[in-house]
């Protein structure tokens, strides 16, 4: 191990070199514009894990191409070693999931440096894309690098999915994993694309919300009219929207959507005190996010709020004539794209159809509304105590120094459900993000330190995670029969 340790120090520099040659790339998902950048990007990711030694292919799909990327699998052991043959048989396999699509990186005027030119400051790497989610997988990539280039026995097999559909909601890869399954079939699996509370303190994610999306469009006059000559004879659709969005909360931060709160599993007193033991105050949490006090809903912490409790949120509304100047109008229609975070139990088909029949009651007949369901995903929550969480503790605790803290997450990864429902894997969510990385945000970055420390960790679990499976295996294959 002491080769990969010394190989990932010495090469850092090289690394960074390489994670802005891959952050160059404006790999926005959701912006039709950018597809060819997308195919460019997989091209990249494909053609560097062939370089470090991977067998890596790009795998077309109705949408973004998916990169597969194994470890040169080992052959089977000749017959007169049968001690070796059993075990090279039952080698583990983990599979890394990533993804090399970005958010959209508007509003432009607000990034210090172009969101596509990669800036170092200090120890920060800031572009579109370096911390959610191609730095935080490059760290996988470089640590399973380490082992090829110095011949270090890696003690399992392991596969790389790194999507380009992520940030739009997965659409291809459930039947990605359905056609590859027997190929995918695995221990476990293994995803950087959550966050860590500081720089010394790992984390262990156990739960993510889920998501319910839905976009609603109110349409009143048949084209804008002088607001003047009009005004006041008909419905104003950016005021009736306003109007409705504001009745789907009250005063207490509670979603007022009737049944919205039917299936959530309340907290646990135990895991209420498990949270309370994170780090970062109220007053620091506010104080980072620029607010003058934070809002929520009454009866929880911020902490609870963000990661167990379910929300509503507004993420985007338009309406009428958003140039310079005024322009005197009654738009002639309104949208606001709304998503719901689900907690366990809820379910998105339910939510969505939950909303729809409540904005429909809520719709005045001044109006035509019409509402398109998006993106759902199912909440994920795992056992942080079975054996694989804690071999991966073991390895964020080597790795950084410190003790690692066991968290849920407000964030949202659609595919785990489908790790779990297809290939039976649970997924082990260590993420390298601090909450100042600016994910989603202008001026989003990556740390270094967690860079080189994620990529040390990663080195450690292939260790840690191969040694419980292969102490589950070997019991069984010694005993006579
Ligand atoms: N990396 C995030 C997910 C995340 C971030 C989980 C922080 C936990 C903590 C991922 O790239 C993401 O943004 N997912 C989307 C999914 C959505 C588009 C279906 C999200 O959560 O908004
Ligand atoms: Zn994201």
């Amino acid at each position: 191990m002491q080769a990969v340790i010394d190989f990932l120090k010495q090469n850092e520099p090289r690394f960074i070199d390489e994670l802005c040659d891959y952050v160059r790339f404006p790999s926005v998902s959701a912006q039709a514009q950018h597809r060819a950048d997308l195919q460019a990007c997989a091209a990249w990711v494909v053609k560097h894990c062939k370089q470090i030694g991977l067998q890596a292919r790009l795998c077309p799909t109705q949408g973004h191409p998916i990169v597969l990327a194994k470890t040169p699998r080992h052959p089977i052991a000749a017959p007169n070693r049968p001690a070796r043959a059993a075990t090279s048989r039952r080698r583990p396999h983990f599979l890394v999931y990533g993804h090399y699509d970005v958010q959209p990186p508007e509003p432009f005027d607000l990034w210090k440096s172009p969101p596509f030119e990669p800036r170092l400051q200090g120890r920060s790497l800031f572009a579109r894309g370096a911390s959610d989610n191609k730095g935080q997988n490059f760290a996988h990539l470089k640590a399973v690098e380490a082992y090829l280039k110095t011949n270090t026995e890696i003690p399992c097999d392991i596969t790389f999915v790194i999507e380009g559909e992520e940030e739009v909601g997965s659409k291809s890869l459930a039947g990605f994993l359905r056609e590859h399954r027997d190929e995918l079939r695995c221990d476990a699996v293994v995803i950087s694309d959550t966050g860590m509370p500081a720089p010394d303190c790992p984390a262990l994610t156990y739960a993510l919300r889920g998501i319910a999306a839905i976009e609603v469009t109110l349409r009143g006059p048949s084209r804008d009219l002088h607001s003047g000559i009009f005004g006041g004879t008909v419905d104003n659709p950016a005021m009736a929207l306003s109007q409705l969005l504001a009745k789907l909360r009250d005063q207490n931060g509670r979603v007022a959507i009737p049944g919205f709160y039917d299936e959530v599993r309340p907290l646990s007193a135990f895991e209420r005190k498990q949270f309370k033991r994170l780090p970062m105050t109220d007053r620091e949490y506010q104080k980072l996010l620029g607010v003058p006090r934070l809002f929520g809903e009454k009866g929880y912490t911020p902490f609870e709020q963000r990661a167990a409790r379910p929300t509503l949120e507004i993420n985007g509304l338009t309406s009428g004539y958003q140039g310079e100047g005024s322009k005197t109008i009654v738009p002639a229609w309104a949208r606001a794209k709304l998503t719901a975070r689900l907690v366990p139990d809820q379910k998105p088909a339910r939510i969505i159809k939950l909303i729809q029949q409540h904005l429909k009651k809520l719709c005045p007949p001044t109006v035509r509304m019409e509402i398109e369901a998006g993106h759902g995903a199912d909440p994920y929550l795992v056992s942080p105590d079975s054996a694989h969480a804690q071999a991966a503790l073991r390895a964020l605790r080597s790795a950084f120094g410190h003790e690692p803290v066991l968290m849920r997450e407000g964030g949202s990864i659609p595919i785990v459900n489908d790790f779990k429902r297809i290939l039976h894997a649970d997924t082990l969510l260590l993420g390298l993000a601090l909450p100042d990385d600016n994910a989603h945000s202008p001026n989003e970055k990556f740390n270094l330190d967690c860079f080189a420390k994620g990529a040390l960790m990663s080195a450690f679990l292939w260790q840690e995670l191969s040694r419980i499976v292969l102490q589950r295996v070997t019991p069984r294959l010694s005993t006579p029969h």
